[in-house]
């Protein structure tokens, strides 16, 4: 049986079944040491392995999220029905997804004729909106932010962006969603 190369500690090693040295066991064996010292031992060019992969890994991430984003902004959501006009009373909102799937959006009826519609997270820390209409506002209750409900800017409170506004079309007695407006300052 072979003896275990003098830099291991006997204690730490385990011997092939076939006793012969690791530098003439199997690949699977040298690639998948179970020994403490083998483990720990990383050679030059595995670490330049690791190196490339992860860097290689980090850019197709970096790739992915840039292509994605910018198929996101081509994609037009489309004209969606959102609500018939008889199931929104004068002062009330409804919650709605648009597109599907997406963050919620938030219906507010302001008079006989007007309706507006915005993303329904704040934002300052994405807490929901509440419409308030009597005062004029989209209300954030986490941090008392406070957003005007015909525009969408923030009048108080610590948001600093507008809600982006998601644009309507009133037809045949029903309310539509039929794009969003990019965010501004
Ligand atoms: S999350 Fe709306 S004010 Fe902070």
């Amino acid at each position: 049986m072979a003896e275990p190369p003098a830099r291991y500690d006997p204690d730490e090693i385990t011997i092939p079944p076939d006793g012969r040295p690791l530098e003439d066991q199997p690949k699977w064996r040298r690639d998948f040491p179970v020994d403490w010292p083998e483990d720990q031992y990383i050679t030059r060019r595995d670490f330049v392995k690791f190196l490339i992969l992860t860097s290689g890994a980090f850019a197709a991430g970096q790739l992915w999220l840039l292509v994605s984003s910018l198929l996101r902004r081509r994609e037009e959501p489309g004209r969606q029905a959102v609500a018939r006009v008889e199931e929104i009373p004068v002062g009330g909102s409804l919650v709605f997804d648009y597109p599907q799937n997406s963050p919620a959006r938030l219906l507010v009826r302001v008079d006989e004729e007007t309706f507006v519609a915005y993303e329904q997270q704040c934002t300052h820390l994405t807490c929901p909106v509440i419409a308030d209409v009597e005062a004029g506002e989209l209300h954030c209750p986490c941090h008392e932010g406070i957003f005007d409900l015909l525009t969408g800017r923030p009048l108080a409170g610590p948001p600093r962006r507008p809600l982006a506004r998601v644009t309507l079309e009133v037809a045949d007695g029903a309310v539509y969603a039929t794009g969003i407006e990019p965010r501004t300052r």
